[in-house]
């Protein structure tokens, strides 16, 4: 199968509009080696030509824009997305949905009870698409392996795990299983798996042990450390408060590397849903060095792995 990464950006990309912090500052400046990117999502193919995305994101049509290939134009009207899966129902993975209103039949979109009812609630795109092209709903068990109808050579699989629900949720404080998953991937015919979690704010023995069985891991690269906001004088949250694992472990308790660490040899460890806050993205930082001598990557918007 192969994974593009669309958007490697948490909520806000970087530059975020009204940020001017020193990633946000570097990023504006013409030939910086700091990169721009857009809000978080991938597309998944198993043939190269019917696409899933995972993950709708606000900058949806300039990362289309990007990839012409999603445009095959085989019709008048055409695209290559064949369905929508969600991992949760946060603003920079659902806004993208609207984007996709022009279709000229119902959207397969695929997520988890919790997920669809706070967007037929707090943040109603299911209803308010009814009035364009149509949701053709899918609930998705966790756990229940499913497929997707255009691309039924891969298998996606639910795995609920700690994070946030968005702000406006009335769950934000009392998550539900399925608010936020964790989604293994595989080719069935090539017998490979990827796992992806943009939102992961701590490891559970299911989500490890999937991890475990992947060759590509994709996952939580929000922040650098727990108070990486606080620091900044950004936000009075730690990481974890946000529904995210950072990086590096405090007081005891280990970080996202030292959960990687422990991964089988040869696992390709990458880290995407990066703030623009998180030194990691100066690819000359010292964070960075340490990242890829624990043999981690950095994912950045049009980064594609076969797998
Ligand atoms: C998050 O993952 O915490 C989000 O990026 C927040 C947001 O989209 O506002
Ligand atoms: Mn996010
Ligand atoms: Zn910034």
């Amino acid at each position: 199968m192969k994974i593009r990464i669309l958007g490697s950006g948490a909520g806000g990309g970087l530059p975020q509009w009204n940020c001017n912090c020193a990633n946000c500052r570097r990023a504006r400046q013409a030939c910086s080696d700091v990169l721009s990117r857009t809000q978080s999502s991938i597309a998944v193919s198993g043939d190269g030509v019917d696409w899933v995305l995972v993950n709708a994101s606000p900058d949806l049509l300039a990362q289309l824009r990007s990839h012409p290939d999603l445009q095959p134009a085989r019709a008048t009207r055409d695209s290559a997305l064949a369905a929508v899966v969600l991992t949760d129902a946060q603003i920079d993975h659902v806004t993208g949905l609207l984007m996709l209103r022009e279709r000229t039949s119902p959207l397969p979109l695929y997520a988890c009870a919790p997920v669809l009812d706070d967007l037929s609630s707090g943040l109603p795109l299911v209803p308010l698409l009814g009035h364009y092209c149509g949701v053709e709903a899918h609930t998705v068990a966790p756990g229940e392996p499913f497929t997707v109808a255009a691309c039924a050579g891969l298998r996606f699989t639910a795995l609920p795990v700690e994070s946030k629900p968005p702000p406006y949720s009335p769950r934000r404080e009392a998550s539900a299983p399925g608010d936020n998953i964790a989604l293994l991937i595989e080719d069935i015919a090539a017998g490979t798996r990827a796992f992806y979690a943009p939102g992961l704010a701590q490891m559970s023995t299911d989500a490890l042990g999937t991890m475990r069985q992947a060759d590509l891991v994709l996952v939580d690269g929000t922040f650098w450390t727990t108070t990486e906001m606080i620091d900044l004088g950004l936000s009075t949250k730690h990481a974890v408060d946000m529904g995210h694992l950072a990086q590096r472990g405090d007081d005891g308790r280990p970080g996202m590397i030292d959960w990687l660490d422990t991964l089988p040899r040869g696992t390709r460890k990458v880290l995407t849903h990066i703030n623009n806050t998180n030194p990691i993205l100066d690819p000359h930082s010292v964070e960075h060095a340490q990242l890829r001598a624990h043999g981690i990557d950095v994912a950045h918007d049009g980064m594609q792995f076969q797998v």
